[in-house]
């Protein structure tokens, strides 16, 4: 089986390499193929003529998207354009990596695959528009929706924590609830939806659902730091983007393939036993 990866060098793609190791895989990043560059992304596609391409390469600043709309559409949007007609020329099935931020969070239950997307920010319209562009190229596209990735080589939330964990307090919002996922489980999880040829929506994140503010407070728990977490509203952390109030993804999709998620403090606590804890080690080794 031969597999072309895109965003090789990202938070999931360092961990669907390894996932990918028994495959004749072609792992890409940015400056291999620039997804906004038609003509390359065709030349690289057909060079490797794959049986499946996993499209995991994005513009993921959410903030950063806001004052660049023309960039998170050009590479979002008309980037997985660009994959997918590839793929359809070349005869290859297509993962694609999506987000809960293609929905407003209003629901206030778990979002179904079928629901309505209404995006908040530029990067959740982004992505909204490349899943209905992709539907319409390639029908048997799989599109596999997740939120609040955390994972090695790269910034995510508890990495953000731990580096605070010298401050006595810490503020986080608790007016936003979603699912923490570990890139580890989310890689291992699409190789498998992979080998079952899922296709149509699919949404994946660890199971159960946190606020930051729990998040937080977890890490700071199982890492054993000091510092108090305190809950604050989103009003008192201006951000350029919005962010859904509730964006949790109900896992009904994903479990009509027979795969179950670990929960998220599970994931976590993996997460946490392969990472260096600040001052942790000191403590350990009573110097
Ligand atoms: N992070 C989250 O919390 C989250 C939540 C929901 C969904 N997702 C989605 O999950 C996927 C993986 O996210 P991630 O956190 O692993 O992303 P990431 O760490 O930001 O990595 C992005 C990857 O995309 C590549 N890339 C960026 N711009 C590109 C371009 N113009 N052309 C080609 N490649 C480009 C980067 O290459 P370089 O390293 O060379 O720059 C990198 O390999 C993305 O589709 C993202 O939208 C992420």
């Amino acid at each position: 089986m031969r597999v072309t990866l895109f965003g090789a060098s990202g938070l999931l793609g360092r961990e669907l390499v390894p996932v990918l190791a028994g495959t004749e895989l072609t792992a890409l990043s940015l400056e291999d193929a620039d997804l906004r560059d038609a003509g390359r992304i065709r030349e690289v596609v057909s060079q490797s003529q794959p049986d499946l391409i996993i499209l995991a390469a994005a513009y993921t600043d959410v903030d950063g998207c806001e004052s660049n709309r023309d960039l998170a559409l050009s590479v979002n949007c008309e980037g997985a354009v660009h994959v997918a007609l590839a793929a359809r020329q070349g005869g290859a099935r297509l993962m694609f990596l999506s987000t809960d931020y293609v929905f407003d969070g209003s629901k206030g239950a778990p979002y179904e695959t079928g629901d309505p997307r209404n995006p908040i920010s530029v990067y959740g319209e982004s992505k909204a528009r490349a899943e209905a562009r992709l539907l319409e190229i390639l029908p048997e596209v799989c599109i596999v929706r997740t939120s609040w990735l955390f994972g090695h080589g790269g910034k995510c939330f508890p990495a953000t924590i731990l580096n605070l964990a010298a401050r006595l307090e810490i503020r986080v919002v608790n007016d936003q609830r979603g699912s923490p996922t570990y890139t580890r489980d989310l890689a291992r999880t699409l190789a498998e939806l992979c080998r079952k040829q899922a296709r149509g929506i699919v949404h994946v994140t660890n199971a159960g659902n946190c606020t930051w503010y729990e998040f937080a407070k977890e890490i700071v728990a199982h890492a054993g730091l000091a510092a108090e977490v305190k809950p604050v509203a989103t009003a008192e952390f201006p951000r350029p983007a919005r962010r859904p109030a509730y964006s949790v993804l109900s896992p009904a999709s994903l479990h009509a393939y027979g795969i179950q998620m670990p929960d998220w403090k599970d994931a976590l606590a993996r997460y946490l036993a392969e990472v260096r804890i600040p001052g942790k080690s000191l403590e350990n080794t009573g110097t």
